[in-house]
């Protein structure tokens, strides 16, 4: 199989964890056969430095004539003053749209050898297996530009939602729901929110051609409090753009670490952008110890979603899996004892792991 692969390293530990998934995807490439070429391009902080903007035309072109696209991660301190319409996360926000990736899919199941390191009782976490699938284009992000008004002394943000985007999203979560086991819980705040209560009816609507899965509505903060208190009791939990950006932060404690999580952005003919769901994570940019597996496995989302190439994507994940067995881990999991690595090893044992394996066949 033929890919062409864009890279979008962005700022901070992006430009560290990138490189990671690009050796991991070219070993699986060799041991499979296939052709992966990538190209890199700008976005975020290294953007707005060397062209004066977070998304640069070229890179919009680059990634639309792409099969798929791999991202690290955008912004920094660098950039924290600079006008808001130009801040690295627009460009992040910018691509989203443009390209029109409406459902990021964030899957949170726990590794068995990381289950002591969540802060997390054992007993709690363990057999969590959750996908949170959140809308990625709408809603307070994308509202009515926010205003301040009044001298600035007051201020508007938007949340604005059509009745197509929340049909969309919605499917997209039964979908993911009935193969998986049949369980979809919304999570909304239509105690208080309009939007809210249009997206409820809109679930409501929808249950009704999949009566195979069943249906759980939750307002945002319990949900939160029963994330961490009673994981187990989830499987899709399918919510707006905010909420699933807070929630997907927090489930990713029951991981034991923010820096294991992938996603995947995608539209419905499968075309996708993939990228950990941490940030440019500024505290420890630039001393190589960010942990690369949030961004390898989202590599394995790609060859999954984009390429429908299963097998590989799963050799991906067990290879993962068999270095955190060995005791290998970066510093942000609260291991005691075990091999502490940086970025170069881990991703290098990530490659032996795999080798070793195609040797034993
Ligand atoms: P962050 O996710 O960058 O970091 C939060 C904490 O988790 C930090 O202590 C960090 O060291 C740790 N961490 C995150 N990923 C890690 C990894 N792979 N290995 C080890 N430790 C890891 O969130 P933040 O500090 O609030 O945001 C920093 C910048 O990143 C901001 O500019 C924010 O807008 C941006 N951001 C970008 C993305 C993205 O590009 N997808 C996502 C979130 C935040
Ligand atoms: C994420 C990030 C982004 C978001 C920021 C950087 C705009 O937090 O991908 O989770 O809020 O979507
Ligand atoms: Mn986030």
């Amino acid at each position: 199989m033929k890919k062409q692969i864009i890279l979008l390293p962005g700022d901070g530990i992006g430009r560290e964890i990138i490189n990671s998934a690009k050796v991991v995807l070219n070993a699986i490439a060799n041991r499979y056969n296939h052709e992966f070429t990538f190209h890199q391009h700008a976005i975020g902080g290294n953007a707005i430095d060397e062209y004066g903007v977070p998304l640069p035309e070229d890179t919009i072109n680059a990634c639309n004539n792409a099969d798929a696209i791999l991202l690290g991660a955008v912004g920094g301190p660098k950039w924290d003053s600079v006008d808001p319409s130009i801040r690295p996360e627009k460009g992040l926000l910018g691509i989203r749209k443009e390209l029109g990736l409406f459902a990021n899919l964030r899957p949170v199941k726990g590794f068995k050898a990381l289950l002591h390191a969540s802060p997390l009782k054992q007993e709690i976490i363990e057999g969590s297996d959750i996908l949170i699938i959140r809308e990625l284009t709408g809603g307070l992000y994308f509202g009515q530009p926010s205003e301040r008004r009044e001298n600035g002394t007051a201020v508007v943000d938007t949340l604005s939602y059509t009745r197509e985007e929340m049909e969309r999203i919605v499917e997209k979560a039964f979908e993911s729901a009935r193969i998986r086991k049949k369980h979809l819980t919304s999570v909304d705040k239509a105690n208080v929110l309009e939007s809210s209560r249009m997206w409820r009816e809109v679930v409501e609507e929808k249950a009704k051609e999949f009566p195979d899965v069943t249906v759980e509505h939750l307002l945002v903060d319990a949900a939160a409090m029963k994330l961490i208190t009673n994981p187990t009791q989830f499987d899709v939990i399918v919510t707006e753009n905010l909420f699933g950006d807070i929630l997907s932060d927090e489930a990713s404690v029951l991981t034991g670490s923010l820096g294991m999580l992938p996603s995947a952005s995608v539209r419905s003919d499968g075309v996708g952008l993939y990228e950990p769901v941490h940030g440019s994570a500024p505290d420890i940019a630039g001393k190589g110890i960010a942990n690369p597996l949030g961004m390898i496995l989202s590599a394995a989302l790609m060859l999954r979603h984009s390429f429908g190439l299963d097998e590989e994507a799963s050799e991906m994940e067990k290879a993962v899996n068999k270095c955190l067995e060995q005791g290998y881990h970066t510093g942000d999991l609260n291991i005691q004892g075990g091999k502490k690595v940086g970025t170069e090893e881990m991703t290098k044992v990530v490659l032996e792991n795999l080798t070793a394996k195609s040797i034993s066949r």
